[in-house]
């Protein structure tokens, strides 16, 4: 986490969304990413996890430049991406690339695999047609799909082939940074390791930094460098992801670790169980937003918001009652 050379960095990253509560009531704001600070260091994974709606994919549009945070800062490889002018987000998006939990949805059904992962380079480079085919034939090879399936149409290939194209296609302008957005979570349990192994792969060949996202925490744990617990936009814990495996501390991290099949902490902490779901966005709870939730929760937690804080050990967590000693 300390690493010198941060490829990503955000301070205080915010995205409020807007919602139309009716035609004549005031607009209502959803505080979808609420202040977020992390950093990912070249070549480096840092997996964000949390329930659904807790603001993963707004964090990846604010990173991959589809949408501008509302606040906060953004600096990816030396651009400034909340100030950055338009010219220099297309130049910084060519070093970010996202792949998407559904495969098939992003890849055009009517043409060819080779052209499907080749037109990166249509619309970015000047290669001629052979030099593009050498290209995308080089890197059907290291994706593990066959060259000889240049010619066939997506439908043709099975789940975990098709997400090895779209990771094919991520690349093909050599990222620095890919943002994978449940990447194995479409696929059955068997497939989901070989292409997670796929990825470590691809990221030691090609120095490759990942901001992997994700509800299963299996799926990260042999992945991350660090991780990152998101509870209704705001960081729970993070740390290296050694440390938060092994001897997890914020209630919610705990709650999910233990939810988690296999994952279960060797230590005798207690476990906990999440009850009931997550409040809504639109009204989040006053106070730490997990108290509705957390068996430790006292009058402190439902009123004063905690800050994260640096641990001992080095990781942070927002918990007053970790603070206090008391859980
Ligand atoms: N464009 C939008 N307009 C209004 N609200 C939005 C918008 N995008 C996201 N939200 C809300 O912001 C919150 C965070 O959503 P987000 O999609 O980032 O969660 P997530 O962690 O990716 O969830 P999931 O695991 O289901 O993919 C949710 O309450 C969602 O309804
Ligand atoms: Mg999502």
């Amino acid at each position: 986490m300390n690493a010198k050379t941060e490829l990503l960095e955000a301070r205080d990253l915010t995205r409020f969304y807007e919602v139309s509560q009716g035609p004549f009531k005031p607009h209502a704001v959803v505080k979808a990413l609420d202040g977020v600070t992390f950093s990912v260091a070249t070549g480096k994974t840092l997996a964000v996890v949390g329930e659904s709606g807790c603001g993963k994919s707004t964090l990846a549009r604010q990173v991959t430049m589809i949408e501008r945070p509302t606040s906060g800062q953004l600096q990816f490889d030396g651009f400034d991406l909340v100030k950055a002018s338009n010219q220099q987000l297309k130049e910084a998006r060519q070093r970010v690339q996202m792949v998407f939990q559904n495969p098939y949805g992003s890849l055009n059904p009517r043409k060819k695999v080779g052209s499907i992962i080749g037109e990166p380079l249509v619309i970015n480079t000047a290669l001629s047609k052979s030099e593009r085919e050498e290209q995308v034939r080089s890197m059907m090879g290291l994706v593990g799909l066959r060259p000889e399936y240049y010619g066939r149409y997506p439908h043709m290939f099975s789940g975990g082939q098709r997400q090895r194209i779209a990771i094919a296609r991520a690349l093909m302008l050599r990222p620095k940074l890919v943002v994978a957005d449940e990447p194995v979570s479409a696929l059955d349990v068997s497939v989901q390791a070989q292409v997670l192994n796929l990825l470590m792969d691809l990221q030691h060949e090609l120095n490759l930094a990942y901001l992997l996202i994700s509800h299963d925490l299996s799926v990260v744990r042999h992945i991350a460098d660090d991780v990152m617990v998101m509870y209704l936009g705001k960081v729970a814990e993070y740390g290296e992801s050694e440390q938060v495996f092994r001897n997890p501390r914020h209630p919610y991290t705990r709650a999910l670790l233990a939810s988690t099949p296999h994952l279960k902490p060797q230590n005798r902490q207690e476990h906990i169980v999440l009850k009931g779901e997550i409040p809504s966005p639109l009204a989040p709870p006053a106070g730490c937003v997990f108290h509705t939730r957390c068996p430790y929760a006292n009058e402190r937690c439902r009123t004063e918001v905690p800050q994260l804080r640096k641990l001992d050990d080095g990781r942070q967590t927002a918990c007053h009652g970790i603070e206090e000693g008391r859980v």
